[in-house]
């Protein structure tokens, strides 16, 4: 494996800590954006991992003949292994070591297209009310351009100290349970900050920082990678309840039920 390249002061890890998100630039080369946005469009251009779930409308009803308004992969480098090799994926790891310790490590990769001037918004919510409510979590988000990212084309924005929040009642987008993504029901977002990026640059998210992403206006896809890394969870020992997951019926449950009832099984 390479040695990073990238190394946080300080002052960086505190505003982290203390803001909850952070900017971090020269993470990756322009060469390699270059190199990851051809595997990227590629991805997204073969439609990988549609039938198994992993890639699906985030802010639309996701019908296999309709255009998605927000097309997701989860785990793209199950279907390009090359993406766990290059650089940033290094200088990612590193960095999360730097801000939760060195136990930290890497919980997957996802990957968010907004298509040229019909990308949906991403409502304001905090990541962790999509997961389950028995864990505690110690994590965050590292999301990375393959453009710059723009006012005009949906960077991302957030809002300063709101990952000492608790986690904030959501609804799917929209109120339709078939739709994946979720909104906070309500949040006090006038302080909102807003983090426009060039190319190379990434932002990080706690897990319990509100963020939103406006629509892409501009006539080039907005495409994003993104990272996550966390410490193991603790489970709970005070219950908690996410109902708006419990409610949830989307196509992509369906397709990813299917999946695994046509897989061998592995206790043979
Ligand atoms: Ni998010």
């Amino acid at each position: 494996m390479s040695q990073p390249t990238i190394e946080l002061t300080s002052d960086q890890i505190e505003f982290y800590h203390r803001e909850g998100y952070l900017v971090i630039p020269d993470i990756a080369t322009s060469h390699e954006i270059e190199r990851m946005r051809g595997i990227y469009d590629d991805l997204f251009a073969r439609r990988v991992g549609r039938e198994e779930g992993n890639q699906f409308d985030l802010a639309g009803t996701d019908e296999d003949d309709k255009e998605a308004a927000l097309p997701q992969i989860l785990a793209p480098s199950r279907y390009a292994p090359e993406l766990k090799q290059v650089q940033f994926a290094t200088n990612a790891l590193a960095i999360a070591r730097q801000l939760l310790g060195s136990n930290a490590s890497a919980m997957g990769d996802h990957a968010i297209l907004k298509p040229p001037f019909h990308g949906a918004a991403t409502p304001w919510h905090q990541d962790e009310a999509y997961w389950s409510p028995d864990w505690h979590y110690n994590s965050f988000s590292m999301w990375l351009p393959l453009q710059d990212a723009t006012l005009d084309n949906g960077c991302l924005q957030f809002v300063p100290g709101s990952h000492r929040l608790e986690v904030l009642p959501h609804h799917s987008i929209g109120n339709n349970p078939k739709i994946h993504g979720l909104e906070v029901d309500e949040a006090d977002v006038d302080r909102a900050v807003a983090c426009p990026i060039s190319a190379g640059t990434c932002t990080v998210h706690h897990n319990r920082t509100l963020h939103y992403a406006g629509p892409n206006n501009s006539p080039v896809p907005r495409r994003a990678y993104i990272l996550g890394f966390g410490i193991a969870g603790v489970r709970r020992t005070t219950p908690r309840s996410f109902p708006w997951n419990d409610a949830k019926q989307t196509p992509r449950q369906e397709r990813a039920k299917q999946a695994e009832l046509a897989a061998p099984s592995t206790l043979e």
